[in-house]
């Protein structure tokens, strides 16, 4: 009997214990104004992205779905529509596995939209394969997609004032690590293809989002217009499908006890994208609506200026 109260006192200290820490939640206070003001959010048909254009059109602001499947970007509308009352949505066909799509999509965007204020980079993915260009998908997708789109639309960012990018990281960039040689050589931060390396190639494009935010904030300096990421929390969604059925069955039974769900986890996003005051603290690492000491390998300057350069020379912007 004895044993059993221990037993049922230790997993009530684990549950608390986890519930303020791993999975701990937060609320975003920030208040800005969004009606007139447009935003793009790569991936928001699903998952925390959804949950961020909700947000966002709630508030009034134009929200366009940067998505790479039209049938789904149409459903999430609807939702949204629905849940917000909101006629401002719109899908833009964005698939970040080819970086001809992304030179596409910002053509359309610059043609037929007037204003950018805010660029949310929040698609992602934990998968193997390559991209259309043949790099590793993870680091195609995660980072140099966004990268080619982010640096594409600084001009419209910097005309509306006050403009702000916010790229979703993750704190798996603790385990990231980037393999220069690796990239040149082969575009893929990582080799081999079972689950655990393209997990340590997940991390590692993790780490790239950091640096990538590290660098842009030194690149926007006077501009007016400032960058973030973020950590959303540990949040149940769809980035999990791709991964084994022993880790689903592993990872499924935490996840409905202790994981996010994606309104929760969209709260940092929102901070990094309404919260008043910030901008001082513009390259940082936000989770739980706050600003997070990262660790030395995440704001190293030269590895952050070799991504950035090696970056543009992949997509072909390097002059
Ligand atoms: N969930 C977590 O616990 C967690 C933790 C840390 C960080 N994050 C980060 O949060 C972000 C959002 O993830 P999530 O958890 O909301 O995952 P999710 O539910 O799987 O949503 C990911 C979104 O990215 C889109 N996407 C994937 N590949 C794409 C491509 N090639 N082109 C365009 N869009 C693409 C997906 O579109 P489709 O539906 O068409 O595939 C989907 O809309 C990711 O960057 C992820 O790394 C999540
Ligand atoms: C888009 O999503 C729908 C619904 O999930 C799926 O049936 C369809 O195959 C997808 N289309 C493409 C081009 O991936
Ligand atoms: C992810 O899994 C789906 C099936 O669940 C498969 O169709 C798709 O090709 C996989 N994607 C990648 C990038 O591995």
């Amino acid at each position: 009997m004895i044993q059993l109260l221990l037993l049922a006192a230790v997993l009530l200290g684990g549950y608390l214990l986890l519930t303020q820490t791993l999975f701990k939640r937060s609320k975003c206070k920030g208040n800005a104004a969004m009606a007139g003001k447009t935003v793009i959010i790569t991936g928001g048909n699903t998952g925390i992205g959804k949950a961020t254009a909700m947000h966002l059109a709630r508030r009034g602001a134009r929200v366009i779905l940067a998505c790479r499947n039209r049938s789904k970007a149409a459903t999430a509308i609807a939702d949204i529509e629905q849940a917000t009352g909101s006629t401002d949505i719109l899908y833009m066909q964005l698939d970040l596995c080819s970086l001809k799509s992304v030179g596409s999509f910002v053509d359309r965007f610059l043609k037929t939209e007037r204003r950018l204020d805010l660029l949310i980079n929040n698609a992602g993915l934990v998968a193997d394969g390559r991209t259309e260009e043949g790099f590793g998908i993870e680091f195609g997708v995660n980072h140099l997609g966004h990268f080619l789109l982010t640096c594409s639309l600084l001009e419209r960012l910097k005309e509306a004032g006050g403009g702000r990018v916010v790229t979703l990281s993750s704190m798996a960039y603790r385990w990231g690590h980037i393999d220069f040689e690796a990239l040149q050589t082969h575009k893929h931060l990582g080799t081999g293809s079972y689950s655990w390396q393209f997990f340590q190639a997940y991390c590692s494009s993790k780490l790239c989002n950091v640096l990538f935010t590290h660098h842009l904030a030194k690149k926007l300096q006077g501009t007016g217009v400032t960058c973030y990421c973020v950590h959303p929390g540990v949040v149940r969604t769809e980035l999990s499908r791709n991964v084994s059925l022993w880790q689903k069955i592993f990872i499924e039974p935490i996840a409905h006890l202790l994981f996010l769900d994606p309104e929760t986890g969209a709260q940092t996003t929102l901070h990094c994208a309404l919260q008043k005051g910030i901008e001082p603290l513009s390259g940082r690492y936000f989770s739980c609506c706050a600003v997070q000491e990262v660790s030395a390998h995440a704001r190293d300057d030269e590895a952050a200026q070799k991504l950035w350069e090696l970056s543009e020379k992949f997509c072909g912007l390097a002059a």
